[in-house]
C-alpha cells in the first residue's frame, strides 16, 4: 500500500474500546460472546456450569416447545436446509405466505411481509418509505436498526429525548418547516430499559402534525395486549399506527422479522425495498418455528403464557428492589419482561455481572454506547417458563453478591 494512503483497517487496532476490551479479556471479565451449550431455557448450561438464565429474549419460553421444534423440523425436511436466494426470485415457500397471512390477521392489518431478521424489517421499511427530503423523527432510545434504516434512507433525522412528549412536540414543530413528509418511529417497548412508549400521546401529535407513525414491536409483540399484539394493542392505538414492525427472535422463538400495515404499503415494500430484495430468505426451519410459535400464542394457551411472563417480571422486579437494587421503574407500574438494574459505572456493571455469573446467574450488561454515559445497567429479563423457585434462587444470588460486591467496590445505586 502506498505510504501516503491511510489504511482503512488502522481503526481496527486503535479504536477507543481496544484497551478496555484487552483488559476485560485478560481478566476474563468480558460479558459478551459467552457460549451456551444447550437451549435458552430458564436454566441453561453455559461454559461448563448450570446457570439461571436472566438474559434471554425467549419471553414465552417457546424455543424448547415440542410443537415449535416440530414446526422447524417439518419445514427442514420438506423444504431443505436453506432457500439459497431472495424472497423475490426463489426464496418464497408456502410457509412464508401462511405466516404472512397469520401475522396480518394477528395484527389486524391488511397485509404483512416476512423478512429474514427484524433488523432487516426496519431497514426495509425505513430505507424504502423515506427519501432524501423527508424527515424522520426518532426517539433517542430507538433500536440501532431503526437508526440504520434512517441513515440508509438519507432522510433528515431529528432525534427527540427518550419518551419525552414535550420534546417530540418541539421536534415535530421544527420538522413541519422541513420540506418533505414526516415519519415518527419509536420502539413500542424499549429494548434496554424495558419501558413502553406513550403511544396515544405520540399518535395525537402525529395526527396534529400530519406525520405517519411506525412502531417497532420487537419486545412488545408476543408480550403485551390481550392478543399479544404489542404495545399498540395494549394502549389501544392499533388503528392509529400506520406501520408495525416485529421480530421472531424474541417471543416467537425463532429468527426473522415482519412488517404489518396496509396492503398498498406492504406491497410497495415487497417489490421496491433493496434491503428486502437483495438478501437471502430466512431458512425454512426458522419460518416453520415462527409459524408454530405464533399458533401457540394465538391459541387458548396464549393468554396464560402472556400473564405468566409479566407475573414473573413483576416478581423479579419486586424481589430485586427488596434486595436493595435500583430497578428501573415504569410509568404507572407497567410491566414488560425486561427488568433492568441500574449500576451507573461501566466497570462496576461488568464486575457485578462477573460476580453474578460466578454465582450461577446470567444477565446482560449494557454499557455506553448502548446506554447513555454513566447509565450502565444489568438488563435482566424473564420467561413465562421461569418458576418462582428459580427466580428465588436468582434473587438469593443477587443478594449475596451485592453484600460482597459493596464491601470490595463501594456502594451500588439504591
Ligand atoms: C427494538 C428492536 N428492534 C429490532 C431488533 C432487531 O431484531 P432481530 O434481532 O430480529 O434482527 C431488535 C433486536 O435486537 C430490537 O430489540
Amino acid at each position: 500500500m502506498a505510504s501516503t494512503t491511510q489504511d482503512v483497517f488502522a481503526k481496527a487496532s486503535g479504536h477507543e474500546r481496544a484497551e478496555q476490551l484487552r483488559a476485560a479479556r485478560e481478566a476474563d471479565l468480558l460479558p459478551y460472546f459467552r457460549t451456551l451449550e444447550g437451549p435458552a431455557g430458564p436454566v441453561v448450561e453455559m461454559e461448563g456450569a448450570t446457570r439461571i438464565m436472566l438474559g434471554s429474549n425467549n419471553y414465552l419460553g417457546l424455543t424448547a416447545d415440542e410443537r415449535v421444534i416440530k414446526g422447524a423440523a417439518d419445514a427442514l425436511h420438506t423444504f431443505g436446509t436453506g432457500l439459497t436466494g431472495s424472497r423475490l426470485l426463489n426464496g418464497t415457500i408456502s410457509l412464508h405466505l401462511e405466516l404472512e397471512a397469520e401475522i396480518a390477521d394477528w395484527m389486524g392489518t391488511q397485509d404483512a411481509l416476512v423478512t429474514s431478521t427484524g433488523a432487516q424489517a426496519n431497514l426495509t421499511a425505513l430505507g424504502t418509505l423515506l427519501s432524501p427530503g423527508d424527515t424522520v423523527v426518532a426517539d433517542s432510545g430507538d433500536h440501532a436498526s431503526i437508526l440504520d434504516g434512517c441513515i440508509l434512507s438519507k432522510a433528515k433525522l431529528r432525534v427527540f429525548r427518550h419518551n419525552r412528549i414535550d420534546r417530540l412536540q418541539r421536534t415535530l414543530e421544527k420538522a413541519t418547516r422541513d420540506e418533505g413528509g414526516i415519519l415518527v418511529v419509536v420502539d413500542g417497548v424499549f429494548s434496554m430499559e424495558g419501558d413502553i412508549a406513550p403511544l396515544p400521546e405520540i399518535a395525537d401529535l402525529c395526527e396534529r402534525f400530519g406525520a405517519r407513525l411506525m412502531v417497532d414491536e420487537a419486545h412488545g409483540a408476543g408480550v403485551l395486549g390481550a392478543r399479544g399484539a404489542g404495545a399498540s394493542e395494549l394502549l389501544g392505538v392499533e388503528d392509529r399506527v400506520d406501520l408495525r414492525m416485529g421480530t421472531f427472535s424474541k417471543s416467537l422463538a425463532s429468527c426473522g422479522g415482519f412488517l404489518a400495515g396496509t396492503h398498498e404499503v406492504i406491497d410497495f415494500l415487497r417489490v421496491q425495498s433493496r434491503a428486502f430484495l437483495f438478501t437471502a430468505s430466512g431458512v425454512p426451519a426458522a419460518v416453520g418455528a415462527a409459524l408454530a410459535a405464533l399458533r401457540i400464542l394465538r391459541s387458548a394457551e396464549g393468554p396464560p403464557l402472556l400473564a405468566r411472563v409479566l407475573d414473573n417480571a413483576a416478581y423479579l422486579h419486586a424481589g430485586l428492589r427488596e434486595c436493595g437494587f435500583k430497578v428501573v421503574e415504569h410509568e404507572g407500574d407497567a410491566m414488560t419482561p425486561v427488568v433492568p438494574v441500574i449500576v451507573g459505572d461501566d466497570w462496576k456493571a461488568v464486575l457485578l455481572w462477573r460476580a453474578l455469573y460466578d454465582a450461577g446467574v446470567f444477565v446482560n450488561v449494557a454499557i455506553h454506547p448502548a446506554v447513555p454515559p454513566g447509565g450502565a445497567l444489568l438488563r435482566t429479563s424473564v420467561m413465562a417458563t421461569h418458576d418462582h423457585a428459580t427466580l428465588d434462587r436468582a434473587l438469593d444470588a443477587f443478594s449475596t453478591v451485592r453484600t460482597d460486591f459493596e464491601r470490595e467496590h463501594g456502594p451500588l445505586p439504591a
